[in-house]
């Protein structure tokens, strides 16, 4: 029985190191040195290459190496083998210090002071106090639920908005389509943690900014593929909206005459929010395979039918 992974190399070492110390009786192989195909259960990929999946007759659980999923052609896994997505300590923390750091930004107006500073103007803004400020998340999984309540800690009045109903203390919960105008209108500050699918690609659309409070701000954290660019840049030219933190884009990276580059009140990232720490996602992925190999339920299993 092999472990094969295939994704970023470098990081590939450091998979190879955590399994050979905690898992000595587990082959684990780093692509392109396969070893023999038909003994690979276990794929660990962000996009396996074409064919690789079909030449492996005893795969038994795609793991993907990120949190998302949305990169897979799901349509070449077999059914029968589960796909499991990334839930690890490390992407989490990533998450917490990305959307704190871009929720504070657009608070305390910084992309207001970094023009300002290229303009060699010493011009403060007013600024609200937190508990005058309302976050709100779409998408109300792992991720949005950690960060929701990290925002917590500096007061922010926060709301939620998730396909199914959830609970979460001290914030706000809006389930389905029929409750999204109704979350939009409470947000000051909007964070976008959905996973890409079929039903959310291209949900931040005109209508949704339409239904933000004027002067509120965007940050992405989830795909380029939810964001209708050009409704984005109107909405910021109209002056409907007031500042995007980007951290996807769609193409990544976008073109150098794309108008997102210079935008006054867009900051953009080039995908660097969160990202799979090998040394604490080896061994969350390990103890799954350990409960697969015992029978027991494999934890993260995606939904096929929902897309993540
Ligand atoms: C990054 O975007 C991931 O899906 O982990």
């Amino acid at each position: 029985m092999s472990v094969l992974y295939k994704s970023d190399i470098a990081r590939g070492r450091i998979w190879a190191r955590i399994f050979a110390e905690e898992a000595p009786d587990i082959e684990f192989r780093v692509w392109p040195e396969t070893g023999d195909l038909a003994a690979v259960e276990y794929l660990i990929a962000w996009q396996p290459p074409p064919g690789l999946l079909a030449a492996l007759p005893n795969l038994k659980v795609l793991f993907s190496s990120g949190a998302g999923v949305d990169q897979l052609d799901l349509s070449t896994v077999q059914p029968s083998v589960p796909v499991v997505r990334m839930v690890e300590p490390g992407i989490v923390n990533g998450m917490l210090e990305y959307v704190t750091l871009s929720v504070l930004a657009l608070h305390r107006n910084l992309i207001d002071y970094i023009r300002a500073q290229a303009a060699g103007a010493w011009q403060p803004v007013d600024v609200a106090p937190a508990s005058a400020r309302s976050v709100g998340v779409m998408g109300l999984g792992v991720l949005g639920q950690a960060v929701l309540e990290r925002l917590g800690t500096f007061g922010y009045s926060l709301c939620g908005w998730n396909r199914s109903p959830k609970d979460i203390p001290g914030v706000t919960c809006y389930a389905g389509a029929q409750t999204l105008e109704r979350f939009l209108g409470r947000c000051d500050i909007l964070v976008c943690l959905l996973p890409l699918t079929a039903a959310t690609h291209g949900i931040l659309d005109r209508r949704l900014f339409s239904a933000l409070p004027r002067g509120a701000s965007l940050i992405n954290v989830g795909r380029g593929g939810h964001l209708d660019q050009r409704a984005l840049l109107e909405a910021l030219d109209s002056g409907h909206l007031c500042a995007a933190i980007l951290d996807v884009c769609e193409p990544e990276p976008l073109p150098q005459s794309h108008p997102f580059w210079s935008h006054p009140r867009i900051l953009l990232t080039p995908h660097i929010a969160s990202m799979t720490q090998p040394e604490t996602a080896a061994l969350i992925l390990l103890e799954n395979i350990r409960r697969h190999r015992r029978g027991e339920p494999l934890r993260h299993v995606i939904d096929r039918g929902k897309g993540y």
